[in-house]
């Protein structure tokens, strides 16, 4: 059978035979590289039953298992985006497969526009709630039973206890940490300032194309969440500079030092 629970299990059957990992790391645009891991065993998407191909440049898609800090993790690098025209099932089935195989907490990092004025290029942000303009959700159509229930509450979608000890680890280390609301647009078009301003209105902080899936998703099966964000650019019209994918690639690298200790020191500290 090739059902869709079917394609979970067989893509968490494959990732399986790279360990038993604790946690999982999504690591997004120009973030590839933050992290080291030992022990490391890497399967590329491709290689994965069910997983989906991701498209964009700066993500280059594998799953690899080690240890860091003592910890057994797995690391994704790149992801689907709802843009690059993939239905919602295909692009939250990494998630799922990690909690098929026993993964209990989803650490998640993207690139994000900042729309509040506090906020500044390069800044890292503790994501704390989430505003979803997809136009979609992972769970529309009928419910998987086995999973989670029909209607998951997202009441602390991203786990305060988890967003405490971020912070904490982030004042040890000296990287310091903004905290903010991610709106998630399809994309990918950046936006228009006018768009910008109603976001604003609506209560966002950060704007990007990417996570709420995934959140959505994890929450669904159980998973506690964190979510950090790298603001790689201010969102269109909070400065006359227009926007460019080439601009975020380059931010997120000048921040991937700090971003990895930041990452290294929660996982050595997560329970
Ligand atoms: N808008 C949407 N997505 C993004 C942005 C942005 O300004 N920067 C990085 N990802």
């Amino acid at each position: 059978m090739n059902t869709y629970p079917d394609q979970i299990h067989r893509a968490a059957h494959s990732l399986g035979q790279l360990g038993a990992p604790e946690v999982a790391v999504v690591l997004g645009s120009g973030l590839s590289d933050v992290l080291r891991l030992e022990d490391a065993r890497t399967r590329s998407f491709a290689d994965i039953p069910g997983f989906p191909r991701p498209t964009v440049s700066g993500h280059t898609g594998e799953v690899t298992v080690g240890k860091i800090s003592g910890r057994s993790v797995l690391v994704q690098r790149g992801r689907v985006h709802a843009y690059e025209g993939r239905p919602m099932s295909e692009i939250v089935l990494p998630v799922r497969a990690y909690a098929a195989l026993g993964v209990r907490t989803l650490v998640i990092t993207n690139a994000s526009g900042g729309i509040a004025e506090r906020l500044s290029v390069g800044d890292l942000v503790l994501i704390t709630d989430h505003i979803n303009l997809l136009g979609d959700n992972p769970l529309r159509g009928p419910n998987l039973d086995d999973v989670g229930p029909r209607f998951p509450d997202m009441t602390h979608a991203y786990d305060p206890e988890l967003r405490a000890r971020a912070k904490e680890v982030g004042t040890e280390l000296a990287v310091p940490l903004e905290e903010g609301v991610y709106l998630a647009t399809l994309g990918p078009s950046y936006e228009t300032p006018a768009e910008i301003r109603a976001f604003r209105a609506l209560g966002a902080d950060l704007v990007g194309m990417s996570t709420v899936p995934e959140v959505i998703a994890a929450r669904h099966a159980g998973l506690r969440v964190l979510g950090i964000s790298c603001v790689t650019n201010l969102a269109a019209g909070v400065t006359e500079q227009p926007l460019s994918h080439e601009e975020v690639i380059e931010t997120t690298r000048r921040r991937a030092a700090d971003l990895g200790r930041l990452l290294a020191g929660f996982l050595g500290r997560h329970v």
